[in-house]
């Protein structure tokens, strides 16, 4: 038996991490959240933890003694966080080098996770050897907080991964897939950037590689992230062609043309090699992650249906 303590368990990852580990008798778990939520029944057994706040998450940690902290907290408004730097840093790197400092001081081991974005977009998708260069705000605090976990030399797994999507019908923010669900099922027209290009990544595929890189005891820097590399537009296409809506209300744009705060890598995205020669999980395409959520989640698309 291992505890395991989840932070962000009610982000779009930490949900699916917290529901994984805790189906597993194996593992005993703590799933905690930045704020309490009114009605919210939680299985696993839930409490709260904000990362920023020292002295809560020393308190945790001697009460608790998890085996495992896997960091699924993080401030992740990509544009908001170019005006407020002091909050995404505070998230994204103080909190995760004192997350590291404690885990150290209690021998335990740390999962945290980073993203493409700390790489410029110029030679993507990026193996982990490739050398960093955050272009915004949020991109540089993810640096520094990978930075951090190294510095300070406890063990622990950096996961890179990106475009993460899922669904997850308590979620603070809509991911994409859901974004792009609710709109098209309303007949809005959308537009997506073409220009951008990545290898999206189900929520609940990178759960289960996690899971199986945490009980093989995996170390290191490792990118986890799905199988099929495409443009954002493509991977749109593919959603609205694959649940049978109006792909003709997706329009391509280029990234220039949205004069977003914050500058997006343009060809990013992250190989996967090293992970599969090392987890019998396997990657999902973008196909077998529309088929994974086709098949369980039936009644988020039924809420759903294409308009007439
Ligand atoms: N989403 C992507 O496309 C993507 C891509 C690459 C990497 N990643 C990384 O993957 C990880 C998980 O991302 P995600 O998409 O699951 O993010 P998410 O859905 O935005 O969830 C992040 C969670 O962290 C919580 N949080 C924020 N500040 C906190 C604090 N001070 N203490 C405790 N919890 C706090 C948020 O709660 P509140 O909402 O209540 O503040 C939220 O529930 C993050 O490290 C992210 O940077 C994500």
């Amino acid at each position: 038996m291992s505890r395991v303590l989840v932070t962000g368990a009610l982000g779009l990852l930490g949900l699916k991490i917290a529901r994984l580990f805790a189906q597993d008798p194996g593992h005993e778990v703590l799933a905690t959240f930045n704020s309490p939520k009114e009605n919210w029944t939680f299985d696993p057994p839930a409490g709260v933890l904000n990362i920023a706040d020292f002295g809560a998450v020393t308190a945790l940690l001697s009460d608790f003694k998890p085996e495992v902290v896997i960091n699924c907290a993080a401030y992740s408004k990509v544009d908001q966080a170019e005006s407020e730097r002091a909050a995404a840093y505070q998230v994204n790197a103080e909190a995760v080098g004192f997350l590291a400092q404690q885990v150290k001081r209690n021998g335990s081991f740390l999962v945290h996770f980073s993203t493409d974005y700390i790489f410029d977009g110029k030679a993507g998708p990026y193996s982990e050897e490739a050398r960093p260069n955050p272009l915004g705000y949020y991109a540089k605090t993810k640096y520094w907080g990978e930075e951090k976990v190294v510095r300070v030399g406890c063990r622990h797994l950096v996961v890179r991964t990106n475009v993460l999507f899922g669904i997850h019908e308590e979620a603070s923010k809509p991911n994409f897939f859901m974004w792009l669900v609710g709109e098209l099922s309303a007949a809005r027209p959308v537009k997506i950037v073409s220009d951008q290009y990545n290898n999206p990544t189900l929520a609940d595929n990178l759960a289960a590689l996690v899971k199986e890189a945490v009980e093989k005891k995996l170390e290191g820097v490792l990118n986890l992230a799905g199988k099929t590399y495409l443009s954002r537009y493509d991977f749109a296409m593919r959603i609205a062609r694959f649940f049978n809506y109006d792909h003709e209300l997706i329009d391509p744009v280029d990234t220039a043309s949205l004069k977003q705060p914050a500058p997006r890598p343009l060809l990013g995205g992250v190989r996967t090699e090293k992970a599969q020669a090392v987890l019998k999980s396997s990657i999902f395409s973008v196909e077998e992650s529309l088929s994974f959520l086709k098949k369980n989640y039936e009644s988020f698309f039924a809420a759903h249906p294409r308009p007439n």
